[in-house]
């Protein structure tokens, strides 16, 4: 079974990611980072997401602020709490003492993929302490970035545009890389009949997963008028644990930190009149997204 880290910002995508890992990977620890929500709500949503999944696995806290530049907060995306504010599940539980970059220094090995679904400054920051680490764990799975349109910008994803310098760092550090950009994620999408679908289930799990779903296509009704929304964060976790879902193609990604109309885009060379930067990524371009919803239902089944 795959060993993994999830680094995240529950988030609810994020939180449907972790029960989806859980499942389906030995999931070492979870770190939290700010994004969707600042770093105290992530971690706490963190925390509810593994009580939910009535598992002990340890939740670090790290970064509340990106490496350099304003902070961003994508509150408004993910309701009040973080979590679509419809489902609270009461817990004792609390977080690890140690940083999540100390545990990510210390505790991630050869064997361990991290799976990176908010900004990635706890990576970097790891990074900045030991420039070598990315080339010493199993690899870095990002959902983050693109190879067409952005959504917090024109042409940026959230998660990298929200530390643009962190995510430049983990792009050319030399790990073993998978991206899972918005070109992908929005070939999974969530529809009413996978929410009825997975209210029907009856689990802990699924009443949670199906308010989360629930929140995140009324939230969309309300922003494009249409009950469509696309499932980012879970894509990271099966590009890992179900590798045979996904088309992927190598190409060379870098991230702008500069400008000021691209800051924080994915920058990929598809050129095809003009040899290529040397690939440093493996890009998911296609997903089963049907095989991909039965993989998250399945998930959902047992408590
Ligand atoms: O752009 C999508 C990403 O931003 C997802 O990780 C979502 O949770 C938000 O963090
Ligand atoms: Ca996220």
């Amino acid at each position: 079974m795959m060993s993994l880290v999830v680094d995240c910002d529950p988030g609810c995508d994020d939180a449907i990611a972790i029960l989806l890992a859980l499942r389906h990977a030995n999931v070492k620890a979870i770190t939290t980072v700010s994004g969707n929500v600042p770093l105290a709500q992530s971690t706490e949503n963190a925390l509810m997401t593994v009580a939910v999944a009535n598992v002990e696995t340890p939740v670090y806290a790290g970064a509340s602020k990106p490496l350099k530049g304003p902070q961003i907060s994508n509150d408004v995306s993910h309701g009040s709490d973080g979590l679509g504010g419809l489902h609270r599940f009461s817990h004792s539980r609390t977080s690890e003492s140690a940083s999540a970059c100390d545990f990510l220094l210390e505790c991630v090995s050869k064997d361990d993929w991290v799976i990176a679904l908010g900004p990635l400054t706890n990576l970097a920051e790891a990074l900045a302490r030991d420039s070598e680490w990315g080339k010493r764990i199993g690899g870095i799975s990002i959902m983050g970035g693109s190879t067409s349109i952005g959504n917090i910008t024109p042409v940026a994803e959230f998660n990298v545009f929200a530390d643009p310098h962190a995510a430049a760092k983990v792009y050319t550090s030399g790990a073993r890389l998978k991206m899972c950009g918005l070109n992908l994620t929005h070939q999974l999408e969530v529809t009413n009949e996978t929410v009825t679908l997975i209210s029907e289930l009856g689990t802990e799990k699924s009443t949670f997963v199906a308010s989360l779903l629930k929140f995140l296509l009324n939230r969309a009704e309300k922003m494009i008028r249409s009950r469509w929304a696309p499932l980012h964060d879970p894509c990271a976790v099966l590009a890992v644990t179900h590798p045979t879902l996904f088309q992927f193609e190598e190409y060379f990604v870098e991230v702008e930190t500069q400008g000021t109309l691209t800051s924080g885009m994915t920058v990929i060379d598809q050129r095809t009149t003009r040899p290529r930067l040397l690939p440093n990524t493996l890009v998911a371009t296609q997903i089963d997204a049907t095989r991909a919803i039965e993989v998250l239902v399945d998930s959902l089944e047992t408590q």
